[in-house]
């Protein structure tokens, strides 16, 4: 059955899975037809609604989410056969090329890029995955990682507790000299992409970067995700390089606020 994505409805949560300290998994009891990289509007009842990228698109559906304000909170509080919002998948998502790919997730962004992964594995596309956290027990889906990449998966913390001590993107230039990379996925802090993308770019290797504004519309009317020319909403959230380029004045630098104020992007 074809479901209008600008449709709201209201699904039922199947189960609530507690990955780390700060970040938990929500099964939907619903399926889509989505893209890696496409995103949901999920509405908690009573609080807000918000973007939310798709973790697993193999049905039924989840989405990871990390606490860090009321809607998020309040959204991982709910329980097994609670009933939530969704408008979606939105979003143009990843594009795949038969090349050697690295992806790279910080935090949650992770939850973006593991269903891109899964797809290239079983096209036997051998990509990489660079995984970054604060620390070790924030580490999400490592279990699931190290079997879908064995030897093809890389680990930093910032304070060393698991694999390479330091930033996920001093570690990718380290493993850029020993490796040869055709395309870089990257989702996570603003910053670390920009570094990234910085890299990558020195060495001509192409980039899509999963961004994060603040959405209200998600169909790219309202204009509170705007960045240069661009809506993340509908022209994003992944940015390739050309894109990137275009906006490298607000890329990891500036942010409109929900009043629509430019305000610098926190780090
Ligand atoms: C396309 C897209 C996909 C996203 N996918 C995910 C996802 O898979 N999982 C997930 O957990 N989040 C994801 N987000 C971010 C998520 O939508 C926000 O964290 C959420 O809207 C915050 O709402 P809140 O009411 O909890 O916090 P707010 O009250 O809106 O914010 C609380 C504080 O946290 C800050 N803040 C807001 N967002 C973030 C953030 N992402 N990281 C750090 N600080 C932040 C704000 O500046 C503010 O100071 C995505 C965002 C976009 C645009
Ligand atoms: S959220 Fe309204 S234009 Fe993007």
């Amino acid at each position: 059955m074809h479901i209008n994505p600008e449709f709201n409805r209201a699904v039922k949560i199947k189960e609530v899975i507690k990955e780390t300290v700060d970040i938990s998994t929500i099964i939907l009891d619903t399926e889509l037809n989505a893209k890696p990289g496409q995103y949901l509007m999920v509405w908690i009842p009573g609080i807000d609604e918000i973007p939310m990228s798709l973790s697993s698109l193999d049905n039924p559906v989840s989405i990871s989410v990390r606490v860090v304000g009321d809607a998020t909170k309040a959204l991982s509080q709910l329980k097994s056969g609670d009933k939530i919002g969704i408008r979606g998948p939105f979003g143009n998502g990843y594009t795949i090329f038969n090349s050697r790919a690295l992806l790279i997730g910080g935090g949650t962004g992770v939850a973006s890029l593991f269903p891109l992964g899964k797809k290239m594995v079983e096209a036997s596309l051998k990509p990489s995955f660079l995984m970054g956290a604060r620390s070790g027990n924030q580490l999400l889906f490592l279990k699931r990682l190290q079997q879908l990449f064995g030897n093809n998966l890389f680990l930093s913390t910032d304070d060393g507790s698991v694999g390479f001590k330091g930033y996920a993107s001093n570690y990718f230039d380290i493993i850029l000299q020993e490796h040869k990379f055709d395309i870089i996925y990257v989702c996570g802090p603003e910053l670390m992409m920009s570094k990234i993308f910085q890299s990558a770019e020195l060495k001509n290797i192409p980039v899509q970067a999963s961004l994060e504004r603040y959405c209200k519309c998600a169909v790219g009317l309202c204009g509170s995700c705007a960045i240069g020319p661009y809506r993340v909403c509908r022209d994003g959230p992944v940015f390739n390089s050309e894109m990137l380029r275009n906006v490298l004045n607000e890329f990891a630098k500036l942010k409109l606020d929900p009043s629509g104020k430019l305000i610098p992007v926190d780090h």
